[in-house]
């Protein structure tokens, strides 16, 4: 559960963490987040959007106290919202979720969408927080190949990651081969497919096996393709399962079979066609 991956620039991130998009702000959010690292979860992924830094920032510090985890153990990943894109409104923006987050730096933060025409200032503004030491990493996140290299063109830092939908129906394998050779760290957002995913026959068949749910076959998947994952799930008994992915190995034939479930099916948005 704290086994980590080592990004580009020597940073350590856990392979698997828990999401908190749509965790609500308040009871909900702190609750489950303080049940995540009391079960020995250790990587929080948020975000300006999910309006519950707050809530992931109150229960960060009282889980530390509660259960002598230092901040240094910890990996706090948020990202600044399309709507504050730019230089200067990013950098301010940043400020905003640190107050938030009563943090004095974030281990990741990330530009959230590819906004055609700003992600190479606001990128650069992710530049000067890393140089400043205010986030451990910067990376980015539903970014396609084709932005990635026209951001990498003008800019000197290599994002360390990029945070994409990918789950069995949509297994990225182009751009995860991409990301591979410039040594930029693939990650998975909603790795269960909104939840959406786990009746699929053939995940269950494969689980059983194992004595394994469909939802735990999907996250031993992306470990085993070295994909960073973080489930969401508010309810303790299942983010208990999403993290007993340690004990079991899918076999060669297991991996084939969910890879061939592929179907490049997005439930989210898409990255060149987006309005918000
Ligand atoms: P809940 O928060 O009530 O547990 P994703 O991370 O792919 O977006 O999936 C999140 C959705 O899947 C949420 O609706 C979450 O609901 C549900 N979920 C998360 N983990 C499990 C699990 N182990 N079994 C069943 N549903 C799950």
């Amino acid at each position: 559960l704290q086994s980590t991956v080592t990004l580009n620039n020597g940073v350590k991130m856990p392979w698997l963490g828990l999401g908190v998009f749509k965790a609500e702000e308040g009871e909900e959010v702190v609750r489950t987040v303080k049940t995540a690292i009391r079960l020995g979860y250790r990587s929080i992924d948020t975000a300006a959007f999910y309006q519950n830094e707050e809530g992931v920032g109150k229960a960060v510090k009282e889980a530390m106290q509660e259960n002598g985890v230092s901040r240094e153990e910890l990996f706090i990943t948020t990202k600044v919202w399309n709507s504050d894109q730019g230089y200067d409104s990013t950098l301010r923006a940043f400020e905003t979720s640190l107050g938030k987050l009563g943090l004095d730096f974030v281990d990741l933060y990330l530009v959230h969408w590819p906004v055609k025409g700003k992600y190479k200032d606001t990128w650069r503004a992710l530049e000067k927080i890393y140089a400043e030491g205010k986030a451990r990493a910067i990376g980015v996140s539903n970014f396609q190949i084709h932005h990635l290299e026209d951001l990498m063109a003008d800019s000197k830092v290599v994002p360390t990651v990029n945070q994409v939908e990918l789950h069995p129906q949509l297994s990225q394998q182009e751009l995860r081969q991409y990301c591979d050779s410039k040594g930029i760290q693939v990650e998975a957002w909603s790795p269960l497919g909104h939840g959406k995913l786990l009746e699929n026959e053939a995940l269950r068949a494969i689980g059983e096996k194992y004595g394994k749910t469909a939802a735990q076959v999907i996250l031993r998947w992306d470990l085993q393709e070295r994909v960073i994952t973080i489930p969401k799930s508010v309810n303790e008994q299942r983010i208990a399962q999403n993290a007993d992915i340690f004990d079991f190995e899918l076999t060669g034939e297991d991996m084939r079979i969910i890879d061939s479930l592929n179907q490049n099916k997005r439930f989210g948005a898409d990255p060149d066609n987006f309005n918000f």
